[in-house]
């Protein structure tokens, strides 16, 4: 959601005719951070990098913004801790920019907008977007589950849905400037609800049929969904609908339903058992990605060796795991039994051997196949190939023209390693997205 509010800022300041971005901080006279509060360390990095970033211009004057969560919950502190600083502004008000710039090159200093405006950003957004083979489409925004653990319903705000028709015609836009996959973003994405401009209620699974009915659309990813609002419908998309790529982010956080308790998931083990069951009769090869967090207050061996047991059974293809992180005025900053940095540390090692053990047997267990790949540039590790994505989110990295970027081709795969696979060209024309 911060790449797509990042890429939404330079599309509006860019339009304005008076700023234009620049690849590199060393020519910039304005640099926005937007940042990331959902752990310590992701707020802690922005004051490290803001004093990087300062000390590198060497005296010259660079105007310094900070956008985001972490300016979401820290507003004026943030002046008080890095006091060159000139603006700080909330995700929910980056359409602004232009203005706030405007009073800041009017004289003002030291503007704080961090507000919650009735209005709808969206709507304040330039309607012209250029994205590249891929881009990303905000379709939901803000979270009500309130996670003990989580900052996201303070910072985020509550869950809103933007209207069918204004995300239709980004699409489209997008569709005609060459885009060919979308990825459908929510913080929960899959309480998506809206209604169209005939008022049709929409979930995230009839959004996702109109979506894939846009000319040039071969196809959709949506991120972040919650076990709590899966349902039937969203399961069956994966079977009906061919556009929709074989993969899907589910995060469950721990297998111990004490700890899940704790964190007021709203959910337990066996109803995650029973999507990922209902997933894979519909999908059997979709692709299973999910998020865990160890050392929440209470986990104790015992819990904790039901996650790595959980891991274990399910078999995901891809993982995100974290040490939990106190965050302050959510309910879990106040709870007791507490787990030390050690053992979380320790925790998070074990966790991750069995992530990315499954990872790779995943990675491996797909040579041989034959799959289609959206081509996204060239390949970072190796010279002369380039790289693009399977239906189920795995890079892969072959031999071939630059100027194959931006086409789905079909690809053998040849060799499975920890967090890529290898191919080999066998088609330049693949509209079809599976090519098995
Ligand atoms: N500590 C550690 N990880 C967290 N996440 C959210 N809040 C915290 C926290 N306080 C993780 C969850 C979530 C992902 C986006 O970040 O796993 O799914
Ligand atoms: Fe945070 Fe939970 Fe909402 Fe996800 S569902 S954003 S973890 S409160």
């Amino acid at each position: 959601m911060n790449t797509y509010d990042s890429v939404r800022m330079a599309e509006l300041l860019n339009g304005t005719g008076i700023y234009e971005s620049v690849d590199d901080p060393a020519h910039a006279d304005l640099i926005i951070f937007n940042t990331c509060h959902i752990r310590e360390k992701a707020e802690d990095k922005l004051f490290s990098e803001l004093g990087r970033m300062r000390k590198s211009l060497k005296g010259r004057d660079v105007r310094f913004a900070v956008g985001g969560c972490v300016a979401q919950a820290e507003g004026y502190q943030i002046f008080r801790r890095a006091p060159f600083v000139d603006l700080v502004f909330g995700p929910q008000n980056y359409h602004r920019l232009p203005r706030l710039l405007q009073r800041l090159e009017a004289g003002e200093s030291r503007i704080c907008d961090d507000a919650e405006h009735a209005e709808s950003k969206f709507e304040a957004l330039p309607d012209t977007r250029t994205g590249g083979p891929i881009a990303s489409v905000a379709v939901q925004e803000g979270c009500d589950k309130f996670c003990a653990f989580c900052v996201v319903p303070f910072t985020r705000g509550r869950e809103w849905s933007r209207p069918v028709d204004e995300i239709l015609a980004e699409v489209t836009e997008l569709a005609r400037g060459g885009t060919r996959e979308i990825h459908l973003l929510g913080q929960n994405v899959n309480a998506y609800k809206a209604m169209d401009g005939d008022g049709v209620d929409h979930d995230l699974a009839l959004l996702i049929r109109q979506v894939a009915l846009i000319d040039g659309i071969d196809r959709i990813r949506f991120v972040t969904s919650h076990p709590v609002d899966m349902n039937e419908d969203l399961v069956e998309v994966f079977g009906d609908v061919p556009e929709l790529c074989a993969y899907l982010h589910l995060p469950i956080q721990s297998g111990s339903n004490r700890v899940l308790d704790g964190m007021e998931r709203g959910h337990d083990v066996d109803a995650y058992r029973h999507w990922v069951k209902r997933l894979r009769e519909t999908s059997p090869d979709i692709a299973l990605a999910s998020d865990f967090i160890v050392g929440f207050p209470g986990e104790d061996e015992a819990a904790f060796e039901e996650t790595l047991a959980f891991v274990e059974e399910i078999g995901f293809d891809h993982a995100y795991s974290f040490k939990y992180s106190s965050r302050p005025g959510t309910p879990a900053a106040e709870m007791e039994h507490a787990v030390e940095e050690s053992v979380k540390t320790e925790r998070l090692a074990r966790l991750q051997a069995v992530l990315n053990r499954h990872q790779e047997m995943k990675n491996k267990a797909q040579v041989g196949k034959i799959e289609s790949v959206l081509v996204e540039g060239v390949s970072r590790r190796h010279s002369g190939e380039i790289m693009g994505r399977t239906s189920g989110m795995r890079t892969v990295n072959f031999a071939g023209s630059e100027s194959l970027i931006g086409k789905i081709v079909s690809v053998q795969l040849t060799e499975g390693r920890a967090n890529s696979l290898r191919g080999c060209l066998i088609d330049e024309e693949c509209d079809r997205l599976d090519a098995e």
